[in-house]
């Protein structure tokens, strides 16, 4: 580390000008010679198959030049393990190779038109026959499996049991046994999916898609098409916000390419927003039951979280609800239950802390049940439930500094001045005021990365690797690495990412980007340091030197490459996760409106990189939260199995307006057992945490426990 590293300084975003001047490129604007438009031909059924595809109304419509269907669509190679075991390609089939229909929305084309409107005007002239079957769009509820067992898949590999639940529970002091239930929800980014795809040869594909799973789309597309990997460039410099979207591959992406193929031109396919409700996952509803038992000293002594949820017909993608709750606290009897049930709706996927957002909405509502039902502070509750050390692995935290979140984030928000009693505060205006907190943990996972240094004649250093910047800080967070590797100024970098040219990177997902891609980053450079010291004896400080330098080179480029991987003895020895701690003070009006007044989030997430970027991450986060506690849900209507509010005026998603005041610190200790980079993921934790917050602060002001998220007026009054 050098003595002026810029590692831990609050830099602002080195792309920021290009965002705000609307310089940067995103997927969409991207302009390429003869371009025309896809418009999506979609399923108006939920369940049952095509029958018939009338298209000669839409293939004589304005400007249209080509229709793709099941008719004349490529035969793709199905998908091999390797790429479903993950629940990438978002679908266990590829897309137009049966007439089987699952959902509202399945896309059943493309057409092709000169401009977007007249693609979409075309599109809406399509007429389909179908032969419907009966469809179930909602889970039949916590308990009601008795006539329908066959139905559930369990998923065995998730579940967890330790000790002897039902005998905990019957002796317990202190128990509660309740359902929680979390809504479907649907990632909102602003910028809307949109892949361009355009054929260079024969055989060789260029797509400039939003993804953060460059590498894995690369895959996805050159498998379907039967193509060596190499000839399938994809390319994404910016995504336009994500939120869990956009790291699976959806069947849109082979379409635009088989359409591009089709039509011999290249071929821009955007979503529109209702198809960010249809076509590129969501999180799916969820229904937790907690059965939880403490003794008279408010010990936990039996926890039992039974999540059922669903997946579409064509993937079994899981949220995993009780992941959390296997550690978060100490317990000797645990069980950890799912049953999965196939909805016809389209297949679910991450979306910002999957799992852990409905399940520790969950468990820490719980925990505040149990906590009132003991008499006891819920901050104390906590800390006398402190798990030491992993009960579900049996092995030490890699570090831990929860106890300081609580205690930090309670003093700064003032707990002590917490009346226990429900309903006690009133705000001058009347309005219920209710103070509520909840735990935060997200796991800290990494994973294999590369990355390659260059150093230029000029002296200008490119570092690149094929990761991405969803608009977390990924540009500046790997600048800030390099340049301390290297100790030279932080403007000599220009860190590249987002083309599958670039070394291979892992899908940007479970909060690892930094942690993935920073040990590449600085592995590289590391060596580049070392091959110019090796050859000119120290790193070149002005031109004279660098003349010398490349002249004994004789290169016109110094290049370096690193590949790391997770340190596999510490990942087998200790438990990685970061933590955190919220507090919210929430106002309830007559009309059981809620606002969020108040919020405070202490979080120990390992060393600080870049402290302006990690608090605008929490911030989104914590304020996404809010958003899931109070406003968001996507309603499927049960006879038709199509979403009744795709659309950005009936899915609310909180604004500006709805932002608290935040104070947002960090613990800032390093994590000894993340070598090099002390550092654990940020992304994620943010969310988790808050919508539990919110909600018992809502039955802290009102006296009412609302179980079924979000908490809108109508549950309130
Ligand atoms: Mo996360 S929704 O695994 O990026």
């Amino acid at each position: 580390m050098n003595a002026t590293t810029p590692i831990g300084q609050p830099l602002t975003r080195i792309d920021g000008r290009l965002k705000v001047t609307g310089a940067a490129t995103y997927a969409a604007e991207f302009q390429r010679p003869k371009l025309a438009y896809g418009a999506l031909i979609q399923s108006a059924i939920a369940n049952g198959r095509v029958a018939k595809i009338d298209l000669s109304a839409a293939k004589s419509a304005p400007g249209v030049i080509g229709i793709l269907t099941r008719e004349n669509a490529p035969r793709f190679k199905p998908y091999p393990d390797e790429l479903t075991k993950n629940g990438a390609p978002g679908e266990s089939r590829v897309p137009l190779q049966d007439d089987n229909v699952y959902w509202v929305g399945q896309h059943l084309g493309v057409v092709v038109a000169e401009t977007f409107e007249q693609a979409t005007h075309a599109a809406s002239l399509v007429r389909v026959q179908y032969e419907a079957k009966p469809l179930l769009v909602t889970l039949p509820g916590e308990g009601a499996n008795a006539g329908q067992p066959e139905k559930f898949i369990r998923r065995e590999k998730l579940q967890v049991k330790r000790g002897d639940v039902d005998a905990a529970l019957g002796t317990a002091t202190h128990k509660i046994d309740v359902v929680y239930s979390t809504p479907i929800e649907n990632h909102n980014p602003i910028e809307t999916t949109s892949t361009t795809a355009e054929w260079e040869a024969a055989d060789r594909v260029l797509i400039h898609e939003s993804t953060r799973g460059i590498d894995q789309l690369q895959k996805i597309v050159a498998n379907a098409f039967g193509l060596p990997r190499e000839n399938v460039r994809i390319v994404c410099p910016f995504v336009g916000g994500a939120f869990g979207s956009k790291g699976f591959q959806w069947s849109h992406s082979l379409l635009a390419a088989a359409a591009a193929h089709l039509v011999q031109r290249p071929v821009k396919l955007t979503f529109t927003r209702p198809q960010m409700f249809d076509s590129a996952g969501q999180r799916a509803h969820t229904e937790q039951r907690l059965s939880v038992g403490a003794g008279k000293d408010g010990k936990l002594g039996a926890l039992r979280h039974a999540t059922t949820t669903h997946c579409s017909p064509v993937s079994e993608y899981t949220e995993t609800c009780g992941n959390m709750s296997r550690m978060l606290y100490s317990c000797p009897n645990v069980e950890v239950t799912y049953r999965l049930l196939k909805l016809n709706l389209t297949t679910p996927c991450p979306m910002r802390a999957p799992g852990e957002t409905p399940g520790v909405f969950a468990l820490e509502c719980a925990m505040d049940e149990l906590a009132h039902e003991a008499d006891i502070d819920p901050v104390e509750f906590r800390l006398r439930n402190y798990a030491d050390f992993d009960e579900n692995e049996n092995r030490p935290w890699s570090s831990k500094k929860l106890r300081e979140c609580y205690q930090r984030a309670a003093e700064r928000f003032g707990w002590s001045k917490w009346n226990r009693k429900p309903g006690s505060m009133r705000g001058a205006d009347g309005s219920q005021i209710g103070f509520g907190m909840a735990t935060a943990i997200y796991p800290a996972g990494q994973q294999k990365a590369g990355a390659t240094a260059i150093l230029n004649k000029d002296g200008a250093v490119i570092v690149r690797s094929a990761t991405h910047e969803i608009g977390t800080g990924t540009y500046t967070a790997m600048s800030q690495f390099a340049a301390d590797t290297l100790g030279i100024p932080i403007e000599t970098i220009r860190f590249e990412l987002g083309d599958s040219r670039f070394p291979e990177a892992p899908n940007n997902g479970g909060s690892w980007l930094t942690a993935s891609v920073a040990p590449a980053v600085m592995g590289a450079c590391r060596e580049l340091k070392k091959k110019v010291v090796d050859l000119a004896g120290s790193w070149p400080n002005d031109s004279t030197e660098l003349t010398n330098l490349f002249t004994r080179a004789g290169q016109e480029q110094i290049k370096a490459e690193f590949n790391s991987e997770p340190n596999k003895e510490e990942r087998e020895k200790f438990s990685f996760f970061s933590y955190g701690a919220v507090f919210v003070e929430v106002h309830a009006d007559l009309f059981g409106q809620v606002r969020v007044k108040r919020a405070v989030g202490i979080y120990d997430v390992g060393r600080m990189i870049n402290p302006r970027l990690a608090r605008s991450q929490i911030l989104g986060g914590m304020l996404f939260g809010f958003s899931t506690a109070l406003m968001e849900g996507t309603v499927p209507d049960e006879k038709t199995g199509r979403i009744v509010n795709p659309n950005l005026a009936e899915y609310h998603v909180a604004v500006h307006a709805d932002a608290p005041e935040f104070d947002i610190d960090f613990i800032n200790e390093p994590d000894p057992h993340m070598p090099d980079l002390g550092a654990r993921g940020i992304g994620e934790i943010g969310i988790v945490g808050a919508p539990a917050a919110v909600a018992n602060a809502v039955f802290h002001a009102t006296g009412k426990r609302v179980r079924d998220l979000p908490i809108t007026p109508d549950k309130l009054i």
